[in-house]
């Protein structure tokens, strides 16, 4: 006789237990470095053994219920929120505050994301109080495996049809790339890599649907480097998000949605100061080639209105990619590694 199924238990509920015994399964994996052989060993069994209930318990929860995308709520032409993660500091926030005043008179909020709760309610405050515009804020950490999950499912409780998507949310890393610690460069693949895709691929629907909808994937100048010694994952993830954005403008050119990939060189914003190289940069790296966020979010917000897929602001940095794009491979290979030598690791 099957053994009857528990009751306290639904399809999600699983799903749920699932996910957090593959955080679990990595979690020990990343304890199980510079430890005793024979400790080792032990977390590794310790790490099989959630993985392999949590591919068991997943596995009961799509059978049970097969994964069915719920219905996105209906987007009007032309109308929709504006959804900005990584809104709470930096060209976020620069974008929140450029975007705002085209929402006033709308009815369309304006949603910003980010960990940091409380500045994300200052910044809807202050954008409330100066256009009369519906702000909501939803703190969720997209770096945290089913975080973009979370958000959507935020969205979708809230009624929230998306018509501009801004995947903004990133930080660097420091040091070559063995150095760095894994979770935190599978803290970067999931935020910059995992959670945009993932959000695309929930919200372009919609979009589509209703022949209308933006999406703005921030990459930047170095994505566009072939070769970035100590920026390596960051670089990759970049240059992914480049293509990503090509290949899905032009899948969706003649269905009324406009996809953008934004690549910004230096930016005054928290980046440098959350990398830990703030000091140094500042001290070294040329003033014209710093932007301001406010400028940037206004140059972005103008070429949103146009046509091209790369974008990268400015005369400098236009000429920066050029020269990445046209330099033989060895001299841009020397020029990255005199770069990176000056401004990240010397
Ligand atoms: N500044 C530059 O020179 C520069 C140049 C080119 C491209 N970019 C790109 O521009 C984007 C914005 O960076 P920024 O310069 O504005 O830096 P920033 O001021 O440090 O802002 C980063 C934003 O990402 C959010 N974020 C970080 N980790 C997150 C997580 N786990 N979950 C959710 N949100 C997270 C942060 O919010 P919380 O900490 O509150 O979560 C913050 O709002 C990034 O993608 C960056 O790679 C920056």
């Amino acid at each position: 006789m099957p053994a009857p199924a528990d009751p306290a238990l639904d399809a999600d509920d699983r799903r749920r237990v699932a996910d957090a015994l593959r955080y679990l399964g990595r979690d020990l994996h990343h304890r199980s470095f510079g430890v005793s052989a024979e400790r080792r060993e032990l977390l590794w069994q310790e790490m099989d053994r959630c993985l392999a209930l949590a591919e068991r318990i997943g596995g009961e929860a799509d059978g049970a219920v097969a994964r069915q995308p719920s219905e996105p709520p209906a987007l009007e032409p032309g109308r929709g929120a504006v959804l900005i993660t990584g809104a709470s500091s930096g060209i976020g926030a620069a974008l929140a505050r450029e975007l705002a005043p085209s929402l006033a008179g709308g009815e369309a909020p304006l949603v910003l994301t980010a960990r940091r709760r409380q500045r994300l309610e200052a910044l809807a405050a202050e954008l409330t109080a100066r256009h009369g515009i519906a702000v909501q804020t939803i703190d969720a950490d997209l770096a945290r495996p089913g975080g973009a999950t979370a958000l959507l499912e935020q969205l979708e409780r809230r009624g929230v049809a998306v018509h501009t998507l801004v995947n903004n949310a990133g930080f660097g890393l420091r040091g070559t790339y063995e150095q760095v610690a894994w979770a935190e460069a599978a803290a970067m693949l999931q935020l910059m890599v995992v959670a945009c895709a993932e959000l695309c691929h929930a919200l372009l629907p919609a979009m589509q649907r209703a022949g209308s909808g933006r999406i703005v994937n921030v990459a930047s100048l170095a994505g566009l480097v072939p070769g970035l010694p100590g920026s390596t994952l960051y670089a990759a993830c970049k240059a992914f998000l480049i293509h990503f954005s090509q290949s899905l403008a032009l899948e969706n050119r003649q269905r009324g949605v406009r996809v953008m990939a934004l690549c910004p060189g230096y930016v005054r914003s928290e980046f440098h100061a959350v990398l830990g190289v703030e000091e140094r940069i500042r001290e070294r790296l040329p003033g014209l080639l710093w932007m301001d966020a406010d400028e940037l979010a206004r140059r972005t917000l103008a070429a949103l209105d146009g046509s091209r897929t790369v974008v990268v602001p400015g005369g400098v940095n236009r000429l920066l990619a050029t020269l990445a794009r046209g330099l033989p491979e060895q001299a841009t290979a020397a020029l990255s590694t005199a770069f990176s030598r000056r401004y990240r690791q010397g």
